[in-house]
């Protein structure tokens, strides 16, 4: 690794840090529809006007911003991925980790103790955490196209039930209605969760949120309500520790019909547990906030077969912008 690269890295959370803050601020929007000047562009947002100049040129090194003759406008970057009416937002992930910023600044305690720094509660616990990390799983895989892709690539031909297992706000389930009209989905989530993606799936699709059925429930401790043709588990493996897992895809086989199958996306990582990288330097977070971390392949897998899996496979989504796989396997 060259000086830059490693420079950039171990500096990376300032140039992190000014964009969360330019986007609460409201500067994209400011500029959705005009260019302006930096004193102008300070007194539509309520800033101090040297400040936000500074502030304005940092967003135009990093190409989110273009500045000709002292006129400030948007780049295509930065009208797709941060005006919040744009379908590819990506400003809900961005102001969770601008939420969750002072986590970081615990990563040492939680590396001595080998603790989370919060209560591990999946953001249940407070309405607007809720709302905020919900619609921040939703941002991200929009913008990003988890869902589209998972939509056209996996093939759900012939399964008539999928539930989709802490599904969150739903945008995966939604897509594989979209694509598969006769398809039947459950949303199976926590309560405060379920809350959330109501309101998002009303908004975004409000026919295909008529064919969602929303189920309150809790995968430590309950057993799956009805027999399902696919279960599908999106970034729900990750936030658990081996043991829960392990009882969570028992609970997966009992509830699959036979023949059925458990699809699996996460960082499906290597055996030395460093690639995707993504998944290495996220694993860090999830120490941070959850009793999980990012697996292997070959971990997932002797779960599975112990839980009495077969057909087992493994297929990685292209890389970039991806950086997950989807694990698949049958019930016998
Ligand atoms: C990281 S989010 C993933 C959301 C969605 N599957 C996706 O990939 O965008 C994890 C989800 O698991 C849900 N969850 C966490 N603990 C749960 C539990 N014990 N029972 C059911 N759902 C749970 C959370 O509410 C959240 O929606």
């Amino acid at each position: 690794m060259d000086f830059t690269k490693l420079a950039d890295l171990a500096g990376g959370h300032a140039g992190a840090r000014a964009i969360q803050v330019a986007l609460r601020l409201g500067l994209f929007e400011a500029l959705a529809h005009r260019p302006l000047e930096a004193d102008a562009l300070a007194r539509a947002i309520g800033c101090d006007a040297r400040a936000i100049a500074l502030l304005a040129n940092a967003m135009a090194a990093l190409g989110l911003l273009a500045k000709n003759a002292g006129a400030l406008s948007l780049t295509p970057a930065s009208r797709r991925f941060l005006l919040a009416a744009s379908p590819e937002y990506l400003g809900g992930m961005i102001l969770f980790d601008e939420a969750i910023f002072p986590l970081w600044t615990r990563l040492e305690d939680a590396i001595r103790t080998g603790r989370p720094v919060r209560a591990p509660d999946m953001f249940q616990s407070r309405r607007e955490e809720t709302a905020r990390f919900i619609r921040a799983m939703d941002s991200l895989v929009q913008a990003r196209g988890d869902a589209l892709w998972a939509a056209q690539n996996l093939d759900l031909s012939g399964i008539r039930t999928i539930a989709d297992l802490g599904g969150g706000p739903g945008t995966y389930l939604l897509e594989f209605l979209r694509r598969y009209p006769a398809l039947k989905g459950a949303l199976l989530d926590l309560p405060a969760t379920l809350e959330v993606a109501r309101e998002i799936l009303n908004e975004r699709d409000p026919a295909i949120a008529a064919r969602i059925e929303l189920v309150e429930y809790d995968y430590r401790n309950r057993e799956l309500p009805a027999g399902f043709d696919a279960i599908f588990l999106s970034n729900v493996i990750h936030s658990e520790d081996e043991p829960t897992n392990r009882a969570l895809l028992q609970r997966c086989y009992r509830g699959l019909v036979r023949g059925g199958m458990v699809l699996i996306k996460d960082h499906i990582m290597n055996a030395e547990l460093t690639e995707p990288a993504a998944g290495a330097v996220f694993s860090l977070y999830l120490l941070l906030t959850t009793a999980g971390r990012d697996y292997s392949f070959e971990e997932v897998a002797r779960w599975l077969r112990e839980a009495g899996f077969g057909a087992i496979d493994c297929q990685a989504l292209p890389s970039p912008p991806f950086s997950s796989s989807v694990v698949t396997a049958r019930k016998n």
